[in-house]
């Protein structure tokens, strides 16, 4: 079987790890044993370019219980833990190409090696694999029934190619489900942010001034809980709505000018290029700390820091620093690439059992719909979504209300009034 790993001995500890994820992915689990009785998705073949941790191992066996033959690439070249890799590999048999700290070359050699098995679904966390088959490997466009992409940037990257007519097949914006970004980007960014800043760090967040730029689900999700840490969070947003909301969320609001004064760490969450740019770069403290939490590493302005830096060293594991010609330290974490899956290990596995069974259903859909699927992009259907809302609460052991007859009535009416 081909494969492309670091270690094949490490899939001892790799499994360990997926079957401790799996623990807390209930939802998965009954979408796995469905998959495993019923095989929906018998002789598919899917490609997969996505983070390649605990719990994507764990969406890769649904889908080959399931009938399918995967094989998975990773979707950013720090993510890949290599023990799950190798796992996969050894005791599951999916084909895996990934190696955490590859080099370009080799990320996008990796993407091709998932293209080869010419995938008739694409799974994507970013877009990558869909921009490659769009195109350096056109040839294999026409055999493919449809993709999904797992993230915000991906979906903004797919409405753009839709907006544009170069679109060539079909994509569910797993992104838009509510039962992924009201709680995968929101809960899991935010704790796992924390993580990989904490990780690399170990600094003390109380007492300090924690600026995060972009106040989507993410950013949101960080301020939540760097507050819970004791830290005052300042916001930087372009959208007038978005920072009136920061604003009466109990944030402090200001420019990057004003932050770039007073910051002590920043975080960007906006899916937009040089967040942390040479407004800030040029007036921040001494000693600050840069991370990213966006999905590509565009976000923290790095070349400002070349040009404008005497000398940069390693002085931690994922902690760069950066000696500006006039003398100030500045600390960047992970190089600038996302910091919760590079120095951390992602969301955890509770908030993903809700991303991935979103995921594997629609690959499901996918597969079941391909002759009536337009070239566009879609969202996940609303019975999906709701569904996997049910089965989270049911196995949490939630039990909620339901509107009587009465009720359902009177709000759908509208002759009664005052
Ligand atoms: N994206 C964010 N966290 C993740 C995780 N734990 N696994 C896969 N993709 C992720």
């Amino acid at each position: 079987m081909d494969f492309d790993l670091k270690d094949i001995g490490l899939a001892g500890e790799g499994k360990n790890k997926i079957e401790w994820a799996a623990k807390e992915m209930p939802v998965l689990r009954g979408i796995r044993e469905d998959f495993l009785k019923n095989k929906p998705l018998k002789n598919l073949t899917v490609g997969a370019c996505l983070h390649v941790t605990s719990e994507t191992a764990n969406l890769m066996i649904a889908l080959k219980e399931g009938g399918a033959n995967a094989a998975l690439c990773a979707s950013n070249p720090l993510s890949t833990q290599d023990d799950v890799a190798a796992s996969l590999v050894e005791d599951f048999k999916i084909k895996v190409f990934a190696i955490k700290g590859e080099d370009n070359k080799t990320y996008y050699k990796h993407i091709n090696s998932v293209l080869d098995i010419k995938p008739q679904v694409t799974m994507d966390d970013g877009a990558d694999l869909i921009s490659a088959i769009h195109s350096s490997r056109k040839e294999l466009l026409g055999g493919v029934y449809g993709g999904t992409e797992e993230t915000t940037t991906g979906v903004t990257r797919l409405k753009s190619m839709e907006k544009n007519g170069v679109l060539f097949y079909p994509i569910v914006a797993v992104n838009d489900a509510k039962t992924k970004h009201f709680f995968d980007n929101r809960y899991g960014t935010g704790q796992s942010t924390i993580d990989g800043i904490l990780r690399a760090t170990n600094i003390l967040l109380a007492g300090k001034k924690f600026v995060i730029v972009g106040y989507g689900w993410c950013g949101r999700g960080i301020a939540t809980r760097a507050k819970g840490m004791g830290a005052s969070v300042i916001i930087l947003e372009v959208d007038p709505l978005k920072a009136l909301e920061a604003k009466l969320d109990g944030y402090d609001v200001m420019s990057s000018r004003e932050a770039a004064k007073v910051g002590d760490i920043f975080v960007s969450a906006t899916g937009n290029k040089n967040v942390i740019g040479e407004v800030i770069l040029t007036s921040c403290r001494d000693n600050v700390i840069l991370a990213n939490s966006g999905h590509f590493d565009a976000e923290i302005d790095l070349n400002y820091l070349k040009t404008n830096s005497k000398s940069k060293r390693k002085v931690r594991p994922f902690v760069e620093e950066y000696l500006m010609k006039d003398g100030r330290k500045i600390y960047v974490l992970a190089e600038g690439r996302l910091v919760n899956l590079s120095a951390a290990e992602g969301h955890p596995a509770s908030v993903m059992d809700m991303s991935f069974a979103n995921q594997a259903l629609s690959v499901k859909y996918i597969f079941e719909n391909s002759s009536s699927l337009l070239k566009k992009v879609y969202s996940v259907p609303e019975e999906i979504d709701r569904k996997i809302a049910k089965l989270k609460l049911e196995s949490m052991g939630v039990k909620i209300d339901k509107l009587t007859h009465e009720q359902e009535e009177y709000l759908s009416s509208w002759e009664i009034g005052t």
